[in-house]
């Protein structure tokens, strides 16, 4: 019986001592190749005596078995040795992060915006983003033909006619007032639709967020009172906000809130138009000719409304000076958030 030992041994060495990829090959064929020394002993296995087999076939497949693992990681190695030393694997290197996605902006935003009024008591309701025009125009006191239909430039789905892409989520103020009788006190989160052009601050596709709080003796002055109480929770407490006379035809009296512009505070930039203020929503006292069509009494309970964009908030909120951005799906800016 051979020395299997000092086989092994001589085996090992000229694997380890093979210094390039072409006498590795040649130690390879040399011991475990089709008519290696490894493999031709192997194959004179049954010539020897029996009791001798089964301790030589064990030691030698042993041996072969090691000897295949010992070329594998030598051939690893003189390939990573024969590269440059810059693609080299450097093992100390830290490992690269995973792709992770991420939530857009514009859905934090709301989610901020929706926890914010929940917290004060607000339910959350939604409507259809296909709207008819009943519910956009005419029931919020907008007939046919009424010019401040012109407020909302809007598209109009054709076939079938009377159908819009609703401009705005008041309509979800009819549709839950006709199904809930009052007290109602709701937000409606959603995507709305307008055929403005896009600009730093307006974009054909955006969000708002609705509110109707209808209630006996609800006034003016809780409408301010909710709506400063959320200007401070998103942006501080010293954030400046001002009311401004507006008109809406659901509304009587109307107004629209600014908030201090966050990017310049107040100096006039390209996202407040050099005014110092930006304007984030439209409110007021529900118009009492609401009620007659929903089955509520107007002489019973009184109501405020109010309607937000979510981008302008999310815009101050994050210091972005253009709401297209929000939506090139451009990861570099998407994965800042
Ligand atoms: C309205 O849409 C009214 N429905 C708001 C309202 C609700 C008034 C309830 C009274 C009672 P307005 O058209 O001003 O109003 O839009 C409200 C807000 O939506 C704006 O202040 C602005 O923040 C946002 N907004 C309007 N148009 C766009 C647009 N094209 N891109 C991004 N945001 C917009």
């Amino acid at each position: 019986m051979p020395d299997y030992d000092a086989l092994a041994a001589q085996a090992r060495d000229s694997f380890e001592k093979a210094g390039d990829e072409k006498s590795l090959e040649e130690a390879r064929v040399e011991w475990i190749g089709r008519k290696g020394r490894i493999t031709v002993l192997l194959r004179q296995i049954p010539k020897l005596e029996a009791d001798d087999r089964p301790e030589a076939g064990r030691r030698l497949n042993a041996i072969k078995s090691e000897l295949a693992e010992l070329f594998e990681h030598r051939s690893i190695e003189l390939v990573e040795k024969a590269l440059p030393v810059e693609t080299r694997l450097d093992i100390t290197h830290p490992g690269r992060t995973p792709f992770v996605g991420r939530l857009h902006p514009i859905t934090k935003a709301l989610r901020e915006i929706v926890a914010v009024f929940r917290e004060m008591g607000f339910d959350v309701a939604e409507g259809p983003q296909v709207e008819t025009d009943y519910y956009n125009f005419e029931a919020l006191n907008m007939p046919e033909h009424h010019p401040a239909r012109g407020m909302w430039d809007t598209f109009y789905t054709g076939v079938p006619p009377g159908l819009v892409l609703r401009t705005h989520t008041s309509p979800v103020q009819i549709r839950v007032m006709e199904s809930t009788p009052p007290p109602v006190r709701i937000i409606v989160p959603g995507r709305c639709y307008r055929a403005d052009t896009p600009d730093a601050t307006h974009s054909p596709v955006f969000y708002q967020v609705e509110g109707l709080y209808v209630d006996e003796g609800v006034s003016m002055a809780m409408l301010r009172g909710v709506l400063d109480a959320f200007a401070r929770r998103l942006f501080g407490e010293d954030v400046p906000t001002r009311f401004r006379p507006s008109y809406f035809p659901f509304t009587e009296p109307s107004a629209e809130l600014d908030i201090g512009c966050i990017l310049c505070s107040g100096e006039g930039c390209r996202l407040c138009k050099g005014s110092g203020w930006l304007e984030i929503l439209g409110a007021g006292m529900v118009n009492p000719a609401l009620y007659g069509l929903v089955g509520y009494d107007a002489e019973q309970v009184a109501g405020y409304a109010f309607g937000m964009g979510v981008e302008r908030i999310a815009m101050l909120r994050y210091g972005i000076d253009d709401i297209r951005l929000f939506y090139e799906n451009d990861l570099r800016f998407l994965g800042q958030f």
